[in-house]
């Protein structure tokens, strides 16, 4: 099916009311998210909505699970137990509206339950388009260009252009994109795998949700996966950043840029960057994420992590000194857990990832270091990833190896995600949300004594 210029808009039937009066219909309220964003802004919600539970996708059935005494439920057993209770989402803005459509259309939940509903539509675009925006050098780009597998549509910063004009440049740029893709003419997304439909807010411009700031630094490994390590990470591309100052100025005055707004830290590596405090001082003030191998222990870095409502992401991919050596290029585990016990120690927050690379660094030894470093320096979170450039299908060892994280981080109560659903095409997902199921049932620990090998499609055998 051809979904270009398919537009589907979903409307409240209800009139929009002032804030603090939103659709108050029951005393208490089920609050759908029980991740990060919920927990961080539970007081916020709170004030407006009384809460009755939690719902999430991850709770499990048999239940247990509580957030601020709360109990936390799976979707399931909110509509059993709480067949007419309203409903406010407790997801940050970005995945808020694809679960509202979730909620709408497959949970067949009525909009007039939804507290907190926003009218939305879908159309045929790109997350990337939808979410971000790329600040490369002189030039904005729309995507990361999926590591190098697209152009990705760009405009240059015309020399002595103000931070006014710079935002114009890229608002031109937005619009003609999505209006090339809508009308099927040649662009840099023609072809683009990730054009689908999605879920956009109607009404006013949608916010940034996220500002990447990737520019050409340089960096201290030579990681196997990363396409930086040869070109772009050799030397410093000198950047104005009292500029890109004033246009994160000029996004928050136009409504770009809102308080939820991240931006995000993650070319080269910034513990060696000359400018490092320059570079940080200018997302003073917005939630940050500041990726680095964490080799070096900066004092700079620390200090604005722990002033700054920032965090540490720090891509590990290993969980043993003999793998990290392979996949980065240099023996400095031992370093790596140094540097990063230092940053927890100061208070950091950390999220660690790990990128499956097939045959490198999919086994027990390396999952199990990984977690147990994870748990070690009390991580917020572990994030799971693919090297992105290489789409081949997982195979099921693979998969078994990504399910073995997310139970490893369970059973030490680390939150585990993928770096975004996409990550994984559909049938990985599935293949990986099964696997998951029978560990969680204890069906694949059998088996998994007996000793699984490379190659066995034993989620099969298990008769699943
Ligand atoms: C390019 S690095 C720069 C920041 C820092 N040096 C670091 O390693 O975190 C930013 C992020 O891109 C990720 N990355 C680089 N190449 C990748 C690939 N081929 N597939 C998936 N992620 C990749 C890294 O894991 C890292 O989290
Ligand atoms: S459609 Fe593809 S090329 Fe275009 S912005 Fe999105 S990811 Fe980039
Ligand atoms: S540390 Fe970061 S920038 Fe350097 S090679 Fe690895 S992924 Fe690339």
């Amino acid at each position: 099916m051809n979904l270009r210029g398919t537009t589907i808009r979903f409307f409240t039937p209800f009139k929009k009311e002032k804030k603090g009066e939103i659709m108050k219909k029951s005393e208490e309220y089920i609050y759908y998210g029980a991740g990060a964003y919920a927990a961080d802004h539970f007081n916020d919600f709170r004030a407006e909505y009384a809460p009755l539970c939690f719902c999430d996708r991850a709770a499990s059935q048999g239940g247990g699970k509580t957030l601020f005494g709360l109990p936390v439920l799976p979707p399931s057993a909110m509509l059993e137990e709480y067949p007419d209770a309203s409903i406010v989402i407790t997801l940050h803005p970005q995945n808020k509206l694809k679960v509202q459509a979730w909620l709408l259309e497959d949970m067949k939940i009525p909009s007039s339950r939804i507290a907190n509903f926003e009218p939305y539509e879908k159309v045929y675009s790109c997350s990337y388009i939808e979410n971000d925006i790329y600040s490369h050098n002189d030039s904005w780009i729309l995507c990361c260009s999926d590591y190098g597998r697209n152009v990705s549509p760009s405009v240059k910063f015309q020399a002595g252009a103000s931070a006014v004009e710079i935002v114009s440049e890229l608002k031109r740029l937005k619009h003609d994109t999505l209006k090339a893709i809508q009308d099927d003419t040649p662009c840099a997304c023609t072809g683009c795998r990730n054009l689908k439909m999605v879920v956009r807010r109607l009404g006013s411009e949608s916010p940034v949700n996220n500002i990447n700031f990737i520019h050409t630094c340089p960096c201290n490994l030579k990681c196997q996966y990363c396409g930086g390590r040869g070109v772009r990470y050799q030397e410093e591309f000198n950047i104005d950043w009292e500029l890109r100052r004033e246009i994160i100025e000029v996004l928050k005055q136009q409504g770009l840029v809102k308080p939820h707004t991240a931006a995000f830290i993650g070319s080269g590596e910034i513990t060696i960057h000359s400018k490092r405090r320059e570079i940080l001082e200018t997302f003073s003030g917005m939630p940050c994420m500041i990726a680095s191998n964490c080799v070096i222990y900066d004092e700079i870095v620390a200090d604005f992590l722990v002033k700054e409502n920032a965090y540490l992401f720090c891509s590990v991919d290993a969980g043993t000194r003999e793998t990290y050596a392979k996949i980065k290029g240099q023996d400095l585990f031992d370093k790596l857990r140094n540097s990063l016990q230092k940053y927890a120690q100061g208070g950091a927050a950390i999220e660690l990832k790990y990128i499956f690379l097939p045959g490198v660094n999919d086994n027990e030894d390396d999952v199990e270091g990984f977690t147990r470093l994870a748990s070690e320096l009390k991580a917020r979170k572990v994030i799971l990833s693919r090297d992105c450039t290489n789409m081949t299908p997982l195979d099921e060892f693979t998969i078994d190896m990504m399910a073995k994280l997310f139970i490893h981080a369970s059973d030490m109560s680390i939150p585990a995600e993928l770096l975004i659903p996409d990550v994984l095409s559909g049938d990985e997902n599935e293949r990986l949300m099964k696997r998951i199921s029978l560990y969680t049932q204890g069906f694949l620990k059998e088996k998994r004594a007996r000793g699984c090998k490379r190659g066995e499609n034993f989620c099969m055998e298990a008769g699943s």
